[in-house]
């Protein structure tokens, strides 16, 4: 007995008294937790299968931050302006890093690329190199151009469409066939029919891996599943698949190296070939760092701006109005001559568009997961350092604050009293900000320009007659792209 305790109370009391500390200092001064939490799995049910709309919800009852169990992890989620803008761009630093993640660390030999590299030295002249050589390339004009290649690309889209004669079909293959191809000029100079064997096998592995890694994902929430193969099917498909874009990616890079002209660099595997040897004594640029940044850039350039697209051309069908006024500006303005960039500032109302859709339908709803690279304060909360914090951009895009009756589509929320384009419009970052910010803005938005211009300027999209409308909530994956649909192109 101690003073009136039993031995066996008191031994009870230390141990719930220590696991209790252990407790708090691993959640330190955590925001709270939503309700619907349940042992093991966490939050992940009650996230059901649009967690966007359900994290953009809960903020509406728990304020702008909050936090999630991922099965055994605490996730930090940020909503709204104030307080994503102030993570993602002015304590940028301290928000920088990435988290482990078991399946996109064993495609990238664990962080050796750019969008899952972990903030140091390391990464940053990996990403500062990555977006010189993209600048670099986007700022050549005329032959071999960028712009050159994407007008290609789009004039040779609007041919395959016209192929369909007004007939209803599904855009998405011919959509993201086109936009795979300005990838692969950009990076290894090559453009492919379509009916290419590499081509064929290149975008079908793209598109597999993306696929398969949502479901995959059950491996890094829940680690020790990778060892059930029957649970982690998915995940290793995705491995499958993934090694199947390294093994083309591989053979380019040995082409470049045998062909490599030095002082006339022509795509991005050239710049960084030069690259390589220049650091080669200092232990910078690797070749494998090279395949791992291009396999990046066709893993996060191709599904967001073909996606991006889609959602274009399906608002444009179920918008008759809008799509008639997108068609007037072109006309007015382009007529029936070559679309080119210079004409994109006398076409406030197709930009408008772009915005909206990107606005409407954000592509990528949560950004890519960040870490927290130090302790840090966000309102009044504690949040140690390698927490992971989501951002969430669908929360931004869709707070009625800023655009009021949000899921309605109107590209006039984009203009000022003249007409104009606001520049540097409040609440709204589809590409992120700052440190991690997207690697290719400049690009993505002048393809989604390009090839948007180009098919209204030469179609109107329709809906077929007869079908029920097509579902615009969106498929919640490592993108948001839409529910398949199909469309009619009436040659204008
Ligand atoms: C990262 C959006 C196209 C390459 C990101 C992020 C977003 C984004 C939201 C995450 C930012 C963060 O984690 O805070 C978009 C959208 C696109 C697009 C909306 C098109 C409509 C592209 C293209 C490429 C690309 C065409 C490459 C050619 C990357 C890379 C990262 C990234 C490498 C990782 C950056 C890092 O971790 O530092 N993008 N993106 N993206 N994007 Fe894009």
């Amino acid at each position: 007995q101690i003073s009136g305790l039993s031995l066996q109370s008191f031994l009870v009391f230390c141990v719930a008294f220590i696991f209790a500390c252990f407790l708090l200092k691993r959640r330190g001064n955590l925001p709270p937790y939503p309700a619907g939490r349940v042992p093991v799995l966490g939050h992940l049910l009650a996230l059901g299968r649009a967690p966007h709309l359900k994290l953009t919800a809960w903020r509406r009852q728990y304020g702008d931050v909050f936090t999630v169990r991922m099965g055994m992890e605490d996730v930090v989620v940020l909503n709204g302006y104030t307080v994503v803008k102030d993570a993602l761009v002015t304590r940028s630093d301290l928000f920088a890093s990435r988290p482990p993640n078991h399946l996109f660390d064993a495609m990238v030999d664990c962080g050796k690329d750019i969008s899952a590299g972990r903030w140091g030295t390391s990464f940053k002249q990996r990403k500062r190199f990555a977006t010189t050589v993209l600048k670099t390339l986007g700022m050549k004009i005329g032959a071999g151009s960028m712009e050159e290649k994407t007008q290609e690309e789009a004039s040779s889209l609007r041919n395959r469409i016209a192929e369909y004669n007004e007939e209803p079909f599904d855009i998405t293959h011919d959509v993201t066939a086109a936009v795979a191809n300005v990838i692969c000029s950009l990076v290894m100079g090559t453009r492919y029919d379509c009916r290419d064997e590499t081509f064929r096998k290149l975008s079908e592995a793209v598109a597999k891996t993306v696929a398969e890694n949502g479901a995959g994902q059950i491996i890094s929430v829940f680690p020790l599943l990778r060892f059930v193969p029957i649970v982690n099917r998915a995940g290793i498909n995705a491995l499958e698949e993934v090694s199947k874009v390294q093994k083309v990616l591989r053979e380019e890079i040995s082409r470049h190296r045998e062909n490599l002209d030095r002082k006339n660099p022509r795509d991005f595997f050239d710049f960084c070939l030069l690259e390589v040897e220049k650091q080669e004594k200092v232990e910078g640029l690797t070749e494998e760092h090279v395949l791992y940044i291009a396999q990046d850039v066709f893993f996060a350039g191709i599904d967001t701006t073909s996606n991006t697209l889609l959602w274009g051309l399906l608002y444009m069908a179920l918008n008759y109005d809008i799509q008639n006024k997108v068609q007037q500006e072109l006309d007015a303005i382009v007529g029936e001559s070559l679309l080119t960039l210079s004409h994109r500032s006398q076409l406030p109302y197709v930009n408008a568009c772009l915005l909206e859709v990107m606005r409407i339908r954000t592509i990528i709803p949560f950004a890519l997961p960040h870490t927290t690279t130090e302790t840090v304060k966000v309102r009044e909360y504690d949040i140690p350092k390698g927490t992971q914090v989501l951002p969430n951009l669908y929360s931004l895009h869709m707070d009625p604050v800023y655009w009021p009756d949000p899921d309605r589509f109107d590209p006039e929320r984009f203009l000022d009293a003249e007409g104009n384009v606001i520049n540097k419009p409040e609440s709204f970052m589809p590409f992120g900000g700052g440190r991690r910010t997207c690697l290719a803005e400049q690009l993505a938005r002048m393809e989604l320009f390009l090839f948007f211009s180009t098919l209204l300027q030469s179609f109107t999209f329709r809906t077929p007659e007869g079908a029920p409308p097509p579902n615009t909530d969106g498929v919640f994956g490592l993108t948001l792209p839409p529910h398949p649909f199909k469309l009619c192109a009436i040659p204008r």
